[in-house]
């Protein structure tokens, strides 16, 4: 059996055509639908990631503004910059671009984002209400996750094991926070890559999802047939065939796995273009209310 693989940038380019009619309604009422992002410092990952949200939100109709400020700059000044945000009617969904550098406070900066603008979903109103299966904004990777299994007839999770290798606040957690509510059903487990005989684990899955930066962490001897296999790692490895030498891969073992799951994303290419889309999705759904 070759897996179905979960193709994100088709399904990505899918919803961005959906987005673009939503935001063009939205501009026949007279909103144009903004987002405001920041970037503290200069981690090339960072600005490479702000920059393709700023394009991306470009591409479907939305104004993005992207406030780029120093590495050292002082906790008091960043809070104040959130707060113009917050108060400026233009703008209806406002991210911080994280890891921010060690000397700020991340809880303090997160919470200090107003609580209707946070597309990220990280304030700690929005993860309280979707724990409590209230209406939220939601984080964009587990978003996307679902949202990629709902399109591709996967959607249907009722009594089926997930097994979800990572717990951070980005990913894990919130993914979990979905799939336990009564109304998906599924029954879920939250994993650490450092879990003894985590494969005890990842063979009674249904679903397994790993996001630990690791390449070919899971292995095809660690699922069951006819997995759902879903992959957020993102991995440099050396690959002399690669012009830059260096070749992107996930944290499944991909190759083995792929002859043995029903479904299974691919790095790249899977998971990752989901996550700007869904951002997008969540500040045309702010702007829409
Ligand atoms: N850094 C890595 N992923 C994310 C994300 O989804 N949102 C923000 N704000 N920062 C990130």
């Amino acid at each position: 059996m070759s897996a179905t693989i979960l193709d994100g940038r088709k399904l990505s380019t899918e919803i961005r055509e959906e987005l673009k009619g939503r935001t063009r309604k939205l501009e026949e009422k007279g909103v144009t639908p903004g987002i405001a992002g920041i970037l503290v410092g200069d981690d090339p990952g960072s600005a490479t990631y702000i920059g393709l949200k700023e394009k991306a939100a470009g591409d479907v109709g939305i104004r993005s503004q992207m406030v780029r400020l120093p590495q050292d700059i002082k906790e008091e000044e960043l809070l104040r910059e959130i707060e113009t945000l917050n108060a400026d009617a233009r703008v209806h969904g406002i991210f911080v671009q994280l890891p921010l550098p060690q000397h700020l406070d991340e809880n303090r900066i997160l919470a200090a984002v107003s609580p209707g603008k946070d597309v990220d979903g990280f304030h700690p109103s929005n993860v309280g209400k979707a724990w409590l299966g209230q209406q939220a904004f939601l984080p964009a990777t587990p978003v996307g996750i679902c949202e990629m299994l709902v399109r591709s007839g996967y959607g249907n999770l009722r009594d089926k094991n997930v097994v979800i290798v990572n717990v951070d606040n980005l990913v894990g957690k919130p993914l979990a926070s979905i799939l336990a509510q009564e109304k998906v059903g599924a029954n879920v487990m939250l994993c650490h890559p450092s879990t003894p005989d985590l494969s005890t684990y990842t063979r009674q899955a249904d679903m397994v999802v790993v996001a630990v930066d690791r390449p070919r962490f899971i292995t095809a001897d660690m699922v069951k047939d006819g997995v759902i296999a879903i992959d957020f790692g993102s991995n440099y490895i050396e690959d002399a065939s690669a012009k830059t030498g260096k070749r992107l891969v996930g944290d499944l073992d991909f190759d083995t796995l792929k002859e043995k799951a029903e479904a299974i994303t691919p790095v790249p290419g899977g998971v990752g273009p989901m996550t700007v889309t869904m951002l997008l999705a969540n500040t045309v759904t702010a702007a829409e209310s």
